[in-house]
Order: structure tokens, then sequence, then C-alpha cells
């Protein structure tokens, strides 16, 4: 008998015929009310598949009696009741390290993207500008100060990848990291007085929400980006829709945002802001290899018992 599993949100096409052919898998369709399906059904299920989108709340994990893992794919877990899933004794999996270099990889296109000014430049031309004159004069990537908010897996990426361009990277974490060839700032407001680029890498949820206040935006200053591959949780976005819109800032790249998939129409206007919707980690190999670490969690699990990469 395969095992029951309850699918919370739509997963890869590629993911979910794989979980068919292990799992007895019964989606919490969005259209049918799911508390009724809950309240008829949940005690059969003993795993739930679900996307660091989706999540999974206290409510649901506790409609799930039998409840044994949860499988997300993704590497967030803030829309995930962790406290109510040690609760209960239910495994958690996330989709860590394989997701690491491309979201790093967008985080530098980004920064090259609202500093050189790619897509504004993209614009001007197929407006039919160039004709009428020269595209104005852009700012300087390499040997830039890069400061990096959260030093885990992403942030260190990116750290190896500012090394290619040259630039002095400082960076602000919970603690400082053991052995780390850069500089720990333990003040974010001088984190980001000191840098020209100001990379978001910090996990998401209540412990980060607004961490770059006004305060951090307006230490930025005048000359400085921020990048944000994070959460949009993270940044107080009616403050830095605000420094945008009176130039207290350079420019913003952006590829999530509070209230996703909702962004403040006030930047739509601005063209020192690049806006990108949620892809950091959206290649064919990277969403591949999440799936795979999806169904090789749980598959594990069922086997042994253990997950493969258990979320802490
Ligand atoms: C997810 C993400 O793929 O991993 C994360 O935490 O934000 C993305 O990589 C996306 O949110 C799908 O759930």
């Amino acid at each position: 008998m395969k095992p029951r599993l309850l699918q919370h949100g739509p997963l890869m096409a590629s993911l979910e015929a794989a979980l068919a052919a292990h799992f007895d898998v019964q989606p919490l369709s969005q259209d049918a009310d799911p508390r009724a399906v809950l309240a008829a059904r949940g005690g059969e299920f003993t795993a739930l598949a679900t996307s660091a989108r989706f999540g999974a709340d206290r409510a649901l994990i506790e409609a799930l009696p039998s409840l044994r893992v949860i499988a997300s794919f993704g590497v967030g877990v803030e829309k995930i009741d962790l406290a109510a899933a040690r609760e209960r004794g239910v495994a958690v999996s996330n989709t860590p390290d394989v997701l690491t270099g491309c979201v790093a990889d967008l985080a530098f296109g980004l920064l090259i993207d609202v500093s050189r000014r790619l897509s504004a430049a993209d614009r001007f031309v197929r407006r039919g500008d160039w004709p009428k004159g020269p595209f104005p004069l852009a700012t300087r990537v390499w040997g830039k100060r890069l400061g990096i908010v959260g030093l885990g897996r992403i942030g260190s990426a990116i750290a190896r990848r500012a090394g290619g361009f040259d630039m002095p990277v400082r960076y602000h974490n919970r603690r400082p990291v053991e052995n780390c060839p850069h500089e720990f700032e333990a003040s974010l407001p001088a984190l980001a007085a000191w840098a020209d680029f100001l990379v978001i890498a910090c996990a998401g949820g209540a412990a980060t929400r607004h961490l770059v206040s006004r305060q951090v935006i307006d230490a930025l200053g005048p000359g400085g980006f921020l990048v944000n591959v994070s959460r949009g949780s993270v940044v107080d976005e009616m403050a830095l829709v605000d420094a945008l819109r009176a130039r207290r800032i350079a420019g913003a790249a952006l590829d999530v945002f509070e209230d996703e998939p909702n962004v403040p129409p006030e930047l739509f206007a601005l063209d020192e802001v690049v806006l990108l919707p949620h892809v950091a980690s959206a290649t064919h190999e990277t969403r591949q290899a999440m799936a795979d670490s999806v169904l090789a969690n749980l598959r594990s699990f069922f086997d042994s018992g253990r997950l493969l990469t258990p979320v802490a």
C-alpha cells in the first residue's frame, strides 16, 4: 500500500508525476472547501508535500493527526509552523543547497542590472530613443563595496561571486561566521552606510520582518543600491518606495515583495528599479533538482525514517 500524501498547492508537473508513482496523492484543492476535505479525510495522511509559497500552518498540521513528515519545495520555511510540527513530532524537510548557485547568480545579475542599468537601457533601445542621443552614464560594479545581509549558504555564494568583481565584502548576520574571510558588521545601519550595494540574502519570517528599515535605507544613502533575493518581508517596502521616489537611494533590484504577486504600482514608473517575479531559483536545472530533493526526502523518510535535508 502506498502511503497517503496530501499535496498543498500546485507543484511542478514532473514532481507531481513522481509523487504519484510512490504515494497515494490527494491534492488539497483550492476550489473545493479544504476544511471539508480535512474534516472528512485528515486522519488518512501520513505525508504532506508543500512549497515555500504555501507552507503549512498550525491549523493544517493539527487537521492531520496521522502526519509524520512534511516535505517542502524551496528553502524558505517561514510559512511552515515549525513549532506545531515539533510538538507533534512531525519531521520537516526543505530543499537547500541545490538552489544556492542559481539564487546567487540572480542576485549578481540584479546587482549588475540595477547599477549598469541593463533593463533601463533595453527599454531605451526598444522605445526608439537611441537615435535621439546617447544613454546616460551608469555606475561601475567592479571594486565597489558589497554588504551582505545574511551570510548563510546563499549569502556566501554571493560573496564568492563578488571576488570575481574585486569587490570588498562585509556582512551582517545573527552572529559572526567562523573562519570567514569577510568582516562582520554587528550593526546593520553601519553596514548599509559602508556599502555601495546592500544585498539581502537572510531568511524571512517574523525574526527578520522589516529588518531593512527606513533608517537602514537612509544609511545606504543616495549613492547606494539595494538588492533583495530573500523575502519581501525583510524590507519595509513603503519606506523603500518613499526613498526611491525621493531619490534618497540610487536604485533597487527586487525579486521578492511583501505581498506577492502584488508589486507597489509606484515602482512601475521608476527607471532605477529592476522588478522580477520571484524567479531566483527558476531555472530548469535548479527547479528539477528541487523536485528531486522533495521526492528523495520523502522516499528516504519512508524507507529509513531519516530525511536527507531536515530543517534544523
Ligand atoms: C521557491 C523560494 O521555489 O526556495 C524558496 O524559498 O522562495 C523559491 O525558491 C518558490 O517560492 C516556490 O515555492
